[in-house]
């Protein structure tokens, strides 16, 4: 059965008027739901963006506290690592931030030159002080190594209110050893300007005193002879008395004459000749030398390691190690030998320089007078047992050699000298 015509074409009129009304509705729908939408869009977005610069942002901070040489670390307030930068591990030798966070960070370090750990008072002032720090440190590694830091610590605030600190800190090893090195060629400059002085005044007193300590050392002699050629007793001469009294003058002007040799030596006059010697055969002649003074006061350990050949002159090195050993022998008091050591040791440096070590278990010498030591006539001996040039003519004789010499001391513990000297193949 056929649809009617008029019927169709009724439908087809109804469908194109719906699809003229559904056209015209979407995009208004459309518009709707949009501005419905809108306020959620753009808050997400936003959100995005805040996403994306706090990223950014953290990623430079990060790049910052990476790449920074100074090392930066945050602590809590009972003084843990809370945060480390790669600067921080590497100064304490880590390799992984877990090695460092939740230690104590002062448990760590220890004041220049104090042996022991900070005081725990002085850990928990520094923790919790609103104050800025600014302190040299010694930072001990896990392997036992020390590190000297120029540390600085600032107080962490929320709000107003301590939170933690934050500390930096620069690896100055570098700068330390810089200063050391300075230091001493500093001293050494006074030294030998000290030394050519006194060098130049010794050569011109030892000159004079020579030729009048010739005839006295003479007449002294001869007197003595005569006296020896009278008989013991003669009437109103005590002889006897005579003897003694001229002994006594003729030790005097030998101690005079030990004197004058020494200020000859000092001022480098004396026998100029170089050669190669052998510095343990030295060390054993000068052993040989001082051993009334060593036998009853310690005994004399010595540990050689078959050291290369140095270029100087014998008779100087003799005396320096004679120097050095006659001291070690004095700074020994008591008589104990059996308890005391004076200990020479030999050995090849890491430049393969000859190194000579001289040790004793003596009194030591205080820190205020070890800058002294070298000076020329310093002495802390009573008279007639010193005259303060033994160390003087070292360091003149040992530096005339192109070597270095250095002392370490503690009282109550000994002294320690080291000499180092350029090996004669050098
Ligand atoms: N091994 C040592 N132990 C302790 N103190 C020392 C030692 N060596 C040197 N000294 C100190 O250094 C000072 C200077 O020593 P130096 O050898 O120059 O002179 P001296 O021994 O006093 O006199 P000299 O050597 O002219 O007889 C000594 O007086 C002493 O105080
Ligand atoms: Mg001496």
């Amino acid at each position: 059965m056929g649809v009617p015509l008029r019927a169709l074409l009724a439908t087809s009129g109804l469908c194109a008027a719906l699809v003229f009304v559904v056209r015209r509705a979407l995009p208004w729908l459309q518009a709707r739901r949009e501005r419905q939408a809108s306020p959620l869009l753009e808050a997400a977005q936003r959100a995005r963006q805040a996403r994306q610069q706090a990223r950014e942002s953290e990623d430079r901070v990060r790049l910052l506290l990476d790449s920074t040489v100074e090392a930066i670390c945050g602590l809590d307030l009972d003084g843990l690592v809370t945060f480390c930068n790669p600067a921080a591990l590497r100064i304490l030798g880590l390799s992984a931030p877990e090695q460092l966070l939740g230690r104590s960070f002062y448990a760590m370090a220890r004041l220049p030159g104090a042996e022991q750990a900070l005081p725990a008072v002085w850990i928990e002032a520094a923790v919790h002080t609103y104050a800025h720090l600014d302190q040299e440190l010694q930072l001990r590694r896990d392997d036992g190594a020390l590190v000297p830091v120029q540390h600085s610590a600032a107080a962490m605030l929320r709000q107003g209110k301590l939170v933690g600190r934050v500390v930096t800190f620069l690896d100055i090893a570098e700068r330390k050893r810089a200063e050391e090195a300075l230091r001493k060629s500093q001293a050494q400059l006074r030294m030998a300007d000290r030394l050519a002085t006194v060098g130049t005044l010794s050569a011109g007193v030892a000159h004079e005193i020579n030729n009048p300590l010739a005839y006295t050392v003479a007449n002294l002699s001869f007197v003595q002879d005569a006296l020896a050629r009278l008989p013991d007793s003669m009437p109103g001469v005590d002889v006897a008395e005579l003897r003694a009294s001229i002994a006594e003058a003729s030790e005097g002007a030998e101690r005079v004459r030990r004197i004058v040799k020494d200020m000859k030596t000092l001022s480098r006059m004396d026998d100029e000749r170089i050669g190669v010697v052998d510095v343990e055969a030295a060390l054993d002649a000068s052993v040989n030398m001082a051993i009334h003074e060593l036998r009853h006061r310690a005994q004399v350990v010595k540990d050689y390691a078959r050291v290369p050949l140095v270029r100087c002159n014998e008779g100087r090195l003799v005396q320096v190690f004679l120097n050095l050993l006659v001291n070690a022998a004095q700074a020994i008091t008591g008589n104990a030998p059996e308890r005391n050591e004076v200990r020479l040791a030999t050995c090849v440096d890491g430049r393969g320089r000859v190194a000579v070590e001289i040790s004793d278990t003596g009194v030591g010498i205080p820190e205020e007078v070890l800058p002294r030591i070298f000076d020329p006539f310093f002495t802390t001996k009573p008279v007639g047992v010193g005259t303060g040039l033994g160390l003087s003519i070292c360091h003149s004789l040992v530096t005339g050699m192109g070597g270095d010499i250095e002392v370490a001391s503690k009282v109550g513990v000994g002294t320690r000298f080291l000499i180092v000297l350029p090996a004669a193949g050098a």
